[in-house]
């Protein structure tokens, strides 16, 4: 086995190449606190991997959607595992990057030179929060149809583009299978490559200026 793996190494090259991308010098005090970004990375891996295996069965239609979720939850194997998985990863995520973010807080990580990551870190925070969101809507039960009334409802408080937001989210006046579709793209495709682009900008940014020393 071993042999095997120093031949492709000799051919590809690899554990040099993964030596310079994963080698860094760390700040001398370090603690288990350092470890929250990581787990909130792992949670957004969790995240993509079950939602791909949800969308082999889910249905983004007005007629179908909640059916599907209904049969994906009882029964398509394993279905209601999977759907538990991504749900409480997108609960757990948000509670560990707000960790995370007081950890920067506490060690006042969000000075110059990483005030940009900050903002790189906080854009991952709405999309996160806005993924959540738009996510809640696609079992298209009672509970989500509501909450989505009530959350669109305030983009129409803000003033004067308040009822323009309002028609974009939904798509028209009211929740219908515009908002239905509207959201699953949003959801499986436009935020999920928003937030893989603000994480490759905010680890580029960590792998150039380093991790800070703490207090
Ligand atoms: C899915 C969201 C996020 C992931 C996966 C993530 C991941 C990471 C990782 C792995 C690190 C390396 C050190 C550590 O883990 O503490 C880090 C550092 C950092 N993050 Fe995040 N992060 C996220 C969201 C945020 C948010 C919301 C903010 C702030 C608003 C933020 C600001 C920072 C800053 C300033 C650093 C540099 C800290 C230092 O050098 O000590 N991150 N992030």
């Amino acid at each position: 086995m071993g042999k095997i793996i120093s031949l492709i190494d000799k051919r590809f090259n690899l554990s040099t190449s993964h030596k310079s991308f994963l080698q860094r010098d760390l700040p001398g005090r370090m603690s288990y606190l350092y470890c929250l970004g990581g787990v909130a990375f792992t949670l957004v891996i969790m995240l993509v991997l079950t939602g791909m295996m949800l969308s082999l069965y889910y249905v983004p239609s007005e007629n179908e959607a909640f059916h599907s979720v209904v049969r994906i939850t009882q029964e398509v194997k394993l279905g209601g595992l999977i759907r538990a998985m991504h749900k409480w990863s997108a609960n757990l995520l948000i509670l560990f990057i707000l960790l995370h973010m007081l950890r920067v807080v506490v060690h006042k990580a969000y000075r110059p030179p990483r005030e940009l990551n900050w903002i790189a870190g906080f854009m991952t925070l709405l999309i996160a929060l806005s993924s959540g969101f738009t996510g809640y809507l696609l079992p298209w039960n009672q509970k989500a149809y509501w909450a989505t009334v009530v959350g669109t409802n305030m983009a129409s408080t803000i003033p004067f583009f308040g009822r323009h937001i309002l028609l974009l989210v939904r798509g028209g006046p009211e929740i219908s299978g515009v908002t239905l579709v509207r959201f699953y793209g949003l959801h499986v495709l436009w935020f999920p490559m928003a937030m893989g682009l603000l994480l490759w900008v905010h680890f580029h940014m960590i792998k150039r200026q380093g991790i800070s020393g703490g207090l």
